[in-house]
């Protein structure tokens, strides 16, 4: 039997207007994805927690077995667990696609490989969404810590890879980083779940409509662009009370473009007496909401009050490992 987590994420600056090329930065958390594969001795199928295994009901997990292959071809059995909470914006079904690259990598007696592992996944989650998928996701799991995305190659941060994918014949390229922080160890990130399922795909789509009637509002995504690269270059120093300032600014354009919900704004409002930044992380219209804070148990009480679930994490968790097996 092999065994392998990978994080999942949430977006700490740039959402939305990554989309029209400006920077947005990812950080993994310590909510993971474990998958466990063991050789299937009694049935001659793939089995997905005790059941036959189902390639058009999981097809991320087809698309990567197609691609790790082991020598013998014996049928596995896929063990998935995981404390992401699904479909919030956390990234859990990349934190899957990314544990089962590592696990089968390991079955393979392979060295574990992040690059191949943030690769095949961007490419399974693209196959199993029809088309386009940003890399953010799979490389913020794969590598850990943090990880810009941007459609220009970024002065002053570590360079990691271009990806690039051809969707209906046409490229799409994005430059991906990291960069080294030192963070204070009293400083945590608190992650509120209004628990409202917020689509993606619909949010992007409302932010385009707008951006199509006003283009003049084009600017705020400029906006949101530079308040990401103030918001890194503070990280990078370490000044986590301008990180904090950077967010709540963030949080306002993104508000200003419509992409909060009353229930997000409800458990910002909780977290912000204690904390040192608020704002939403990810698509928006529900989901979740991130605080910076000192007093990460005040944050989590804030928000528990207000209904939202939450939980404290680190910066920094790691990427994919292999985990011990007891
Ligand atoms: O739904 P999430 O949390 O993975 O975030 C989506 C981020 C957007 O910028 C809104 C969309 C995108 O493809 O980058």
């Amino acid at each position: 039997m092999v065994k392998a987590s990978a994080p999942g994420k949430c977006i700490l600056f740039g959402e939305h207007a990554v989309v029209y090329g400006q920077p947005a930065l990812a950080c993994s958390i310590n909510q993971r994805m474990t998958i466990e594969l063991e050789r299937e001795e009694t049935f001659d199928t793939w089995r997905l927690d005790g059941r036959t295994f189902n390639p058009q009901k999981h097809p991320h997990i087809e698309y990567i077995r197609s691609q790790i292959t082991t020598e013998d071809q014996d049928p596995l059995h896929i063990r998935i667990r995981g404390t992401i909470p699904k479909a919030s914006g956390l990234g859990s079904s990349a934190a899957l696609s990314v544990a089962l690259c590592g696990a089968l990598q390991q079955l393979r007696n392979d060295p574990l490989d992040q690059t191949q592992a943030s690769a095949i996944s961007h490419q399974a989650e693209a196959s199993a969404q029809g088309g386009r998928a940003s890399p953010l996701d799979t490389a913020t799991s794969s590598f850990g810590g943090f990880v810009v995305l941007s459609d220009t190659i970024e002065d002053g941060l570590d360079f990691i890879e271009t990806r690039a994918m051809d969707v209906d014949g046409k490229t799409f390229q994005w430059h991906l980083h990291t960069f080294e922080a030192t963070i204070p160890e009293d400083v945590f990130l608190v992650v509120g779940n209004t628990g409202v399922h917020g689509s993606t795909s619909a949010m992007v789509e409302q932010v385009a409509t707008l951006i199509r009637e006003h283009p003049e509002r084009k600017v705020e995504l400029d906006t949101i662009g530079a308040i990401a690269r103030r918001g890194i270059h503070a990280l990078q120093e370490g000044n986590m009370e301008a990180v904090g300032q950077a967010m709540t600014e963030n949080h306002i354009v993104l508000r200003s473009l419509g992409v909060s919900s009353p229930d997000l704004e409800r458990l910002i409002r909780a977290a912000a007496p204690s904390s040192l930044g608020v704002k939403l992380t990810g698509a928006g219209g529900g989901g979740c909401m991130i605080a910076l804070t000192r007093r990460p148990e005040e944050t989590v009480g804030a928000i528990e009050m207000e209904g939202g679930r939450a939980f404290i994490t680190h910066f920094n968790e790691p990427g994919l490992k292999i985990e011990r097996l007891m």
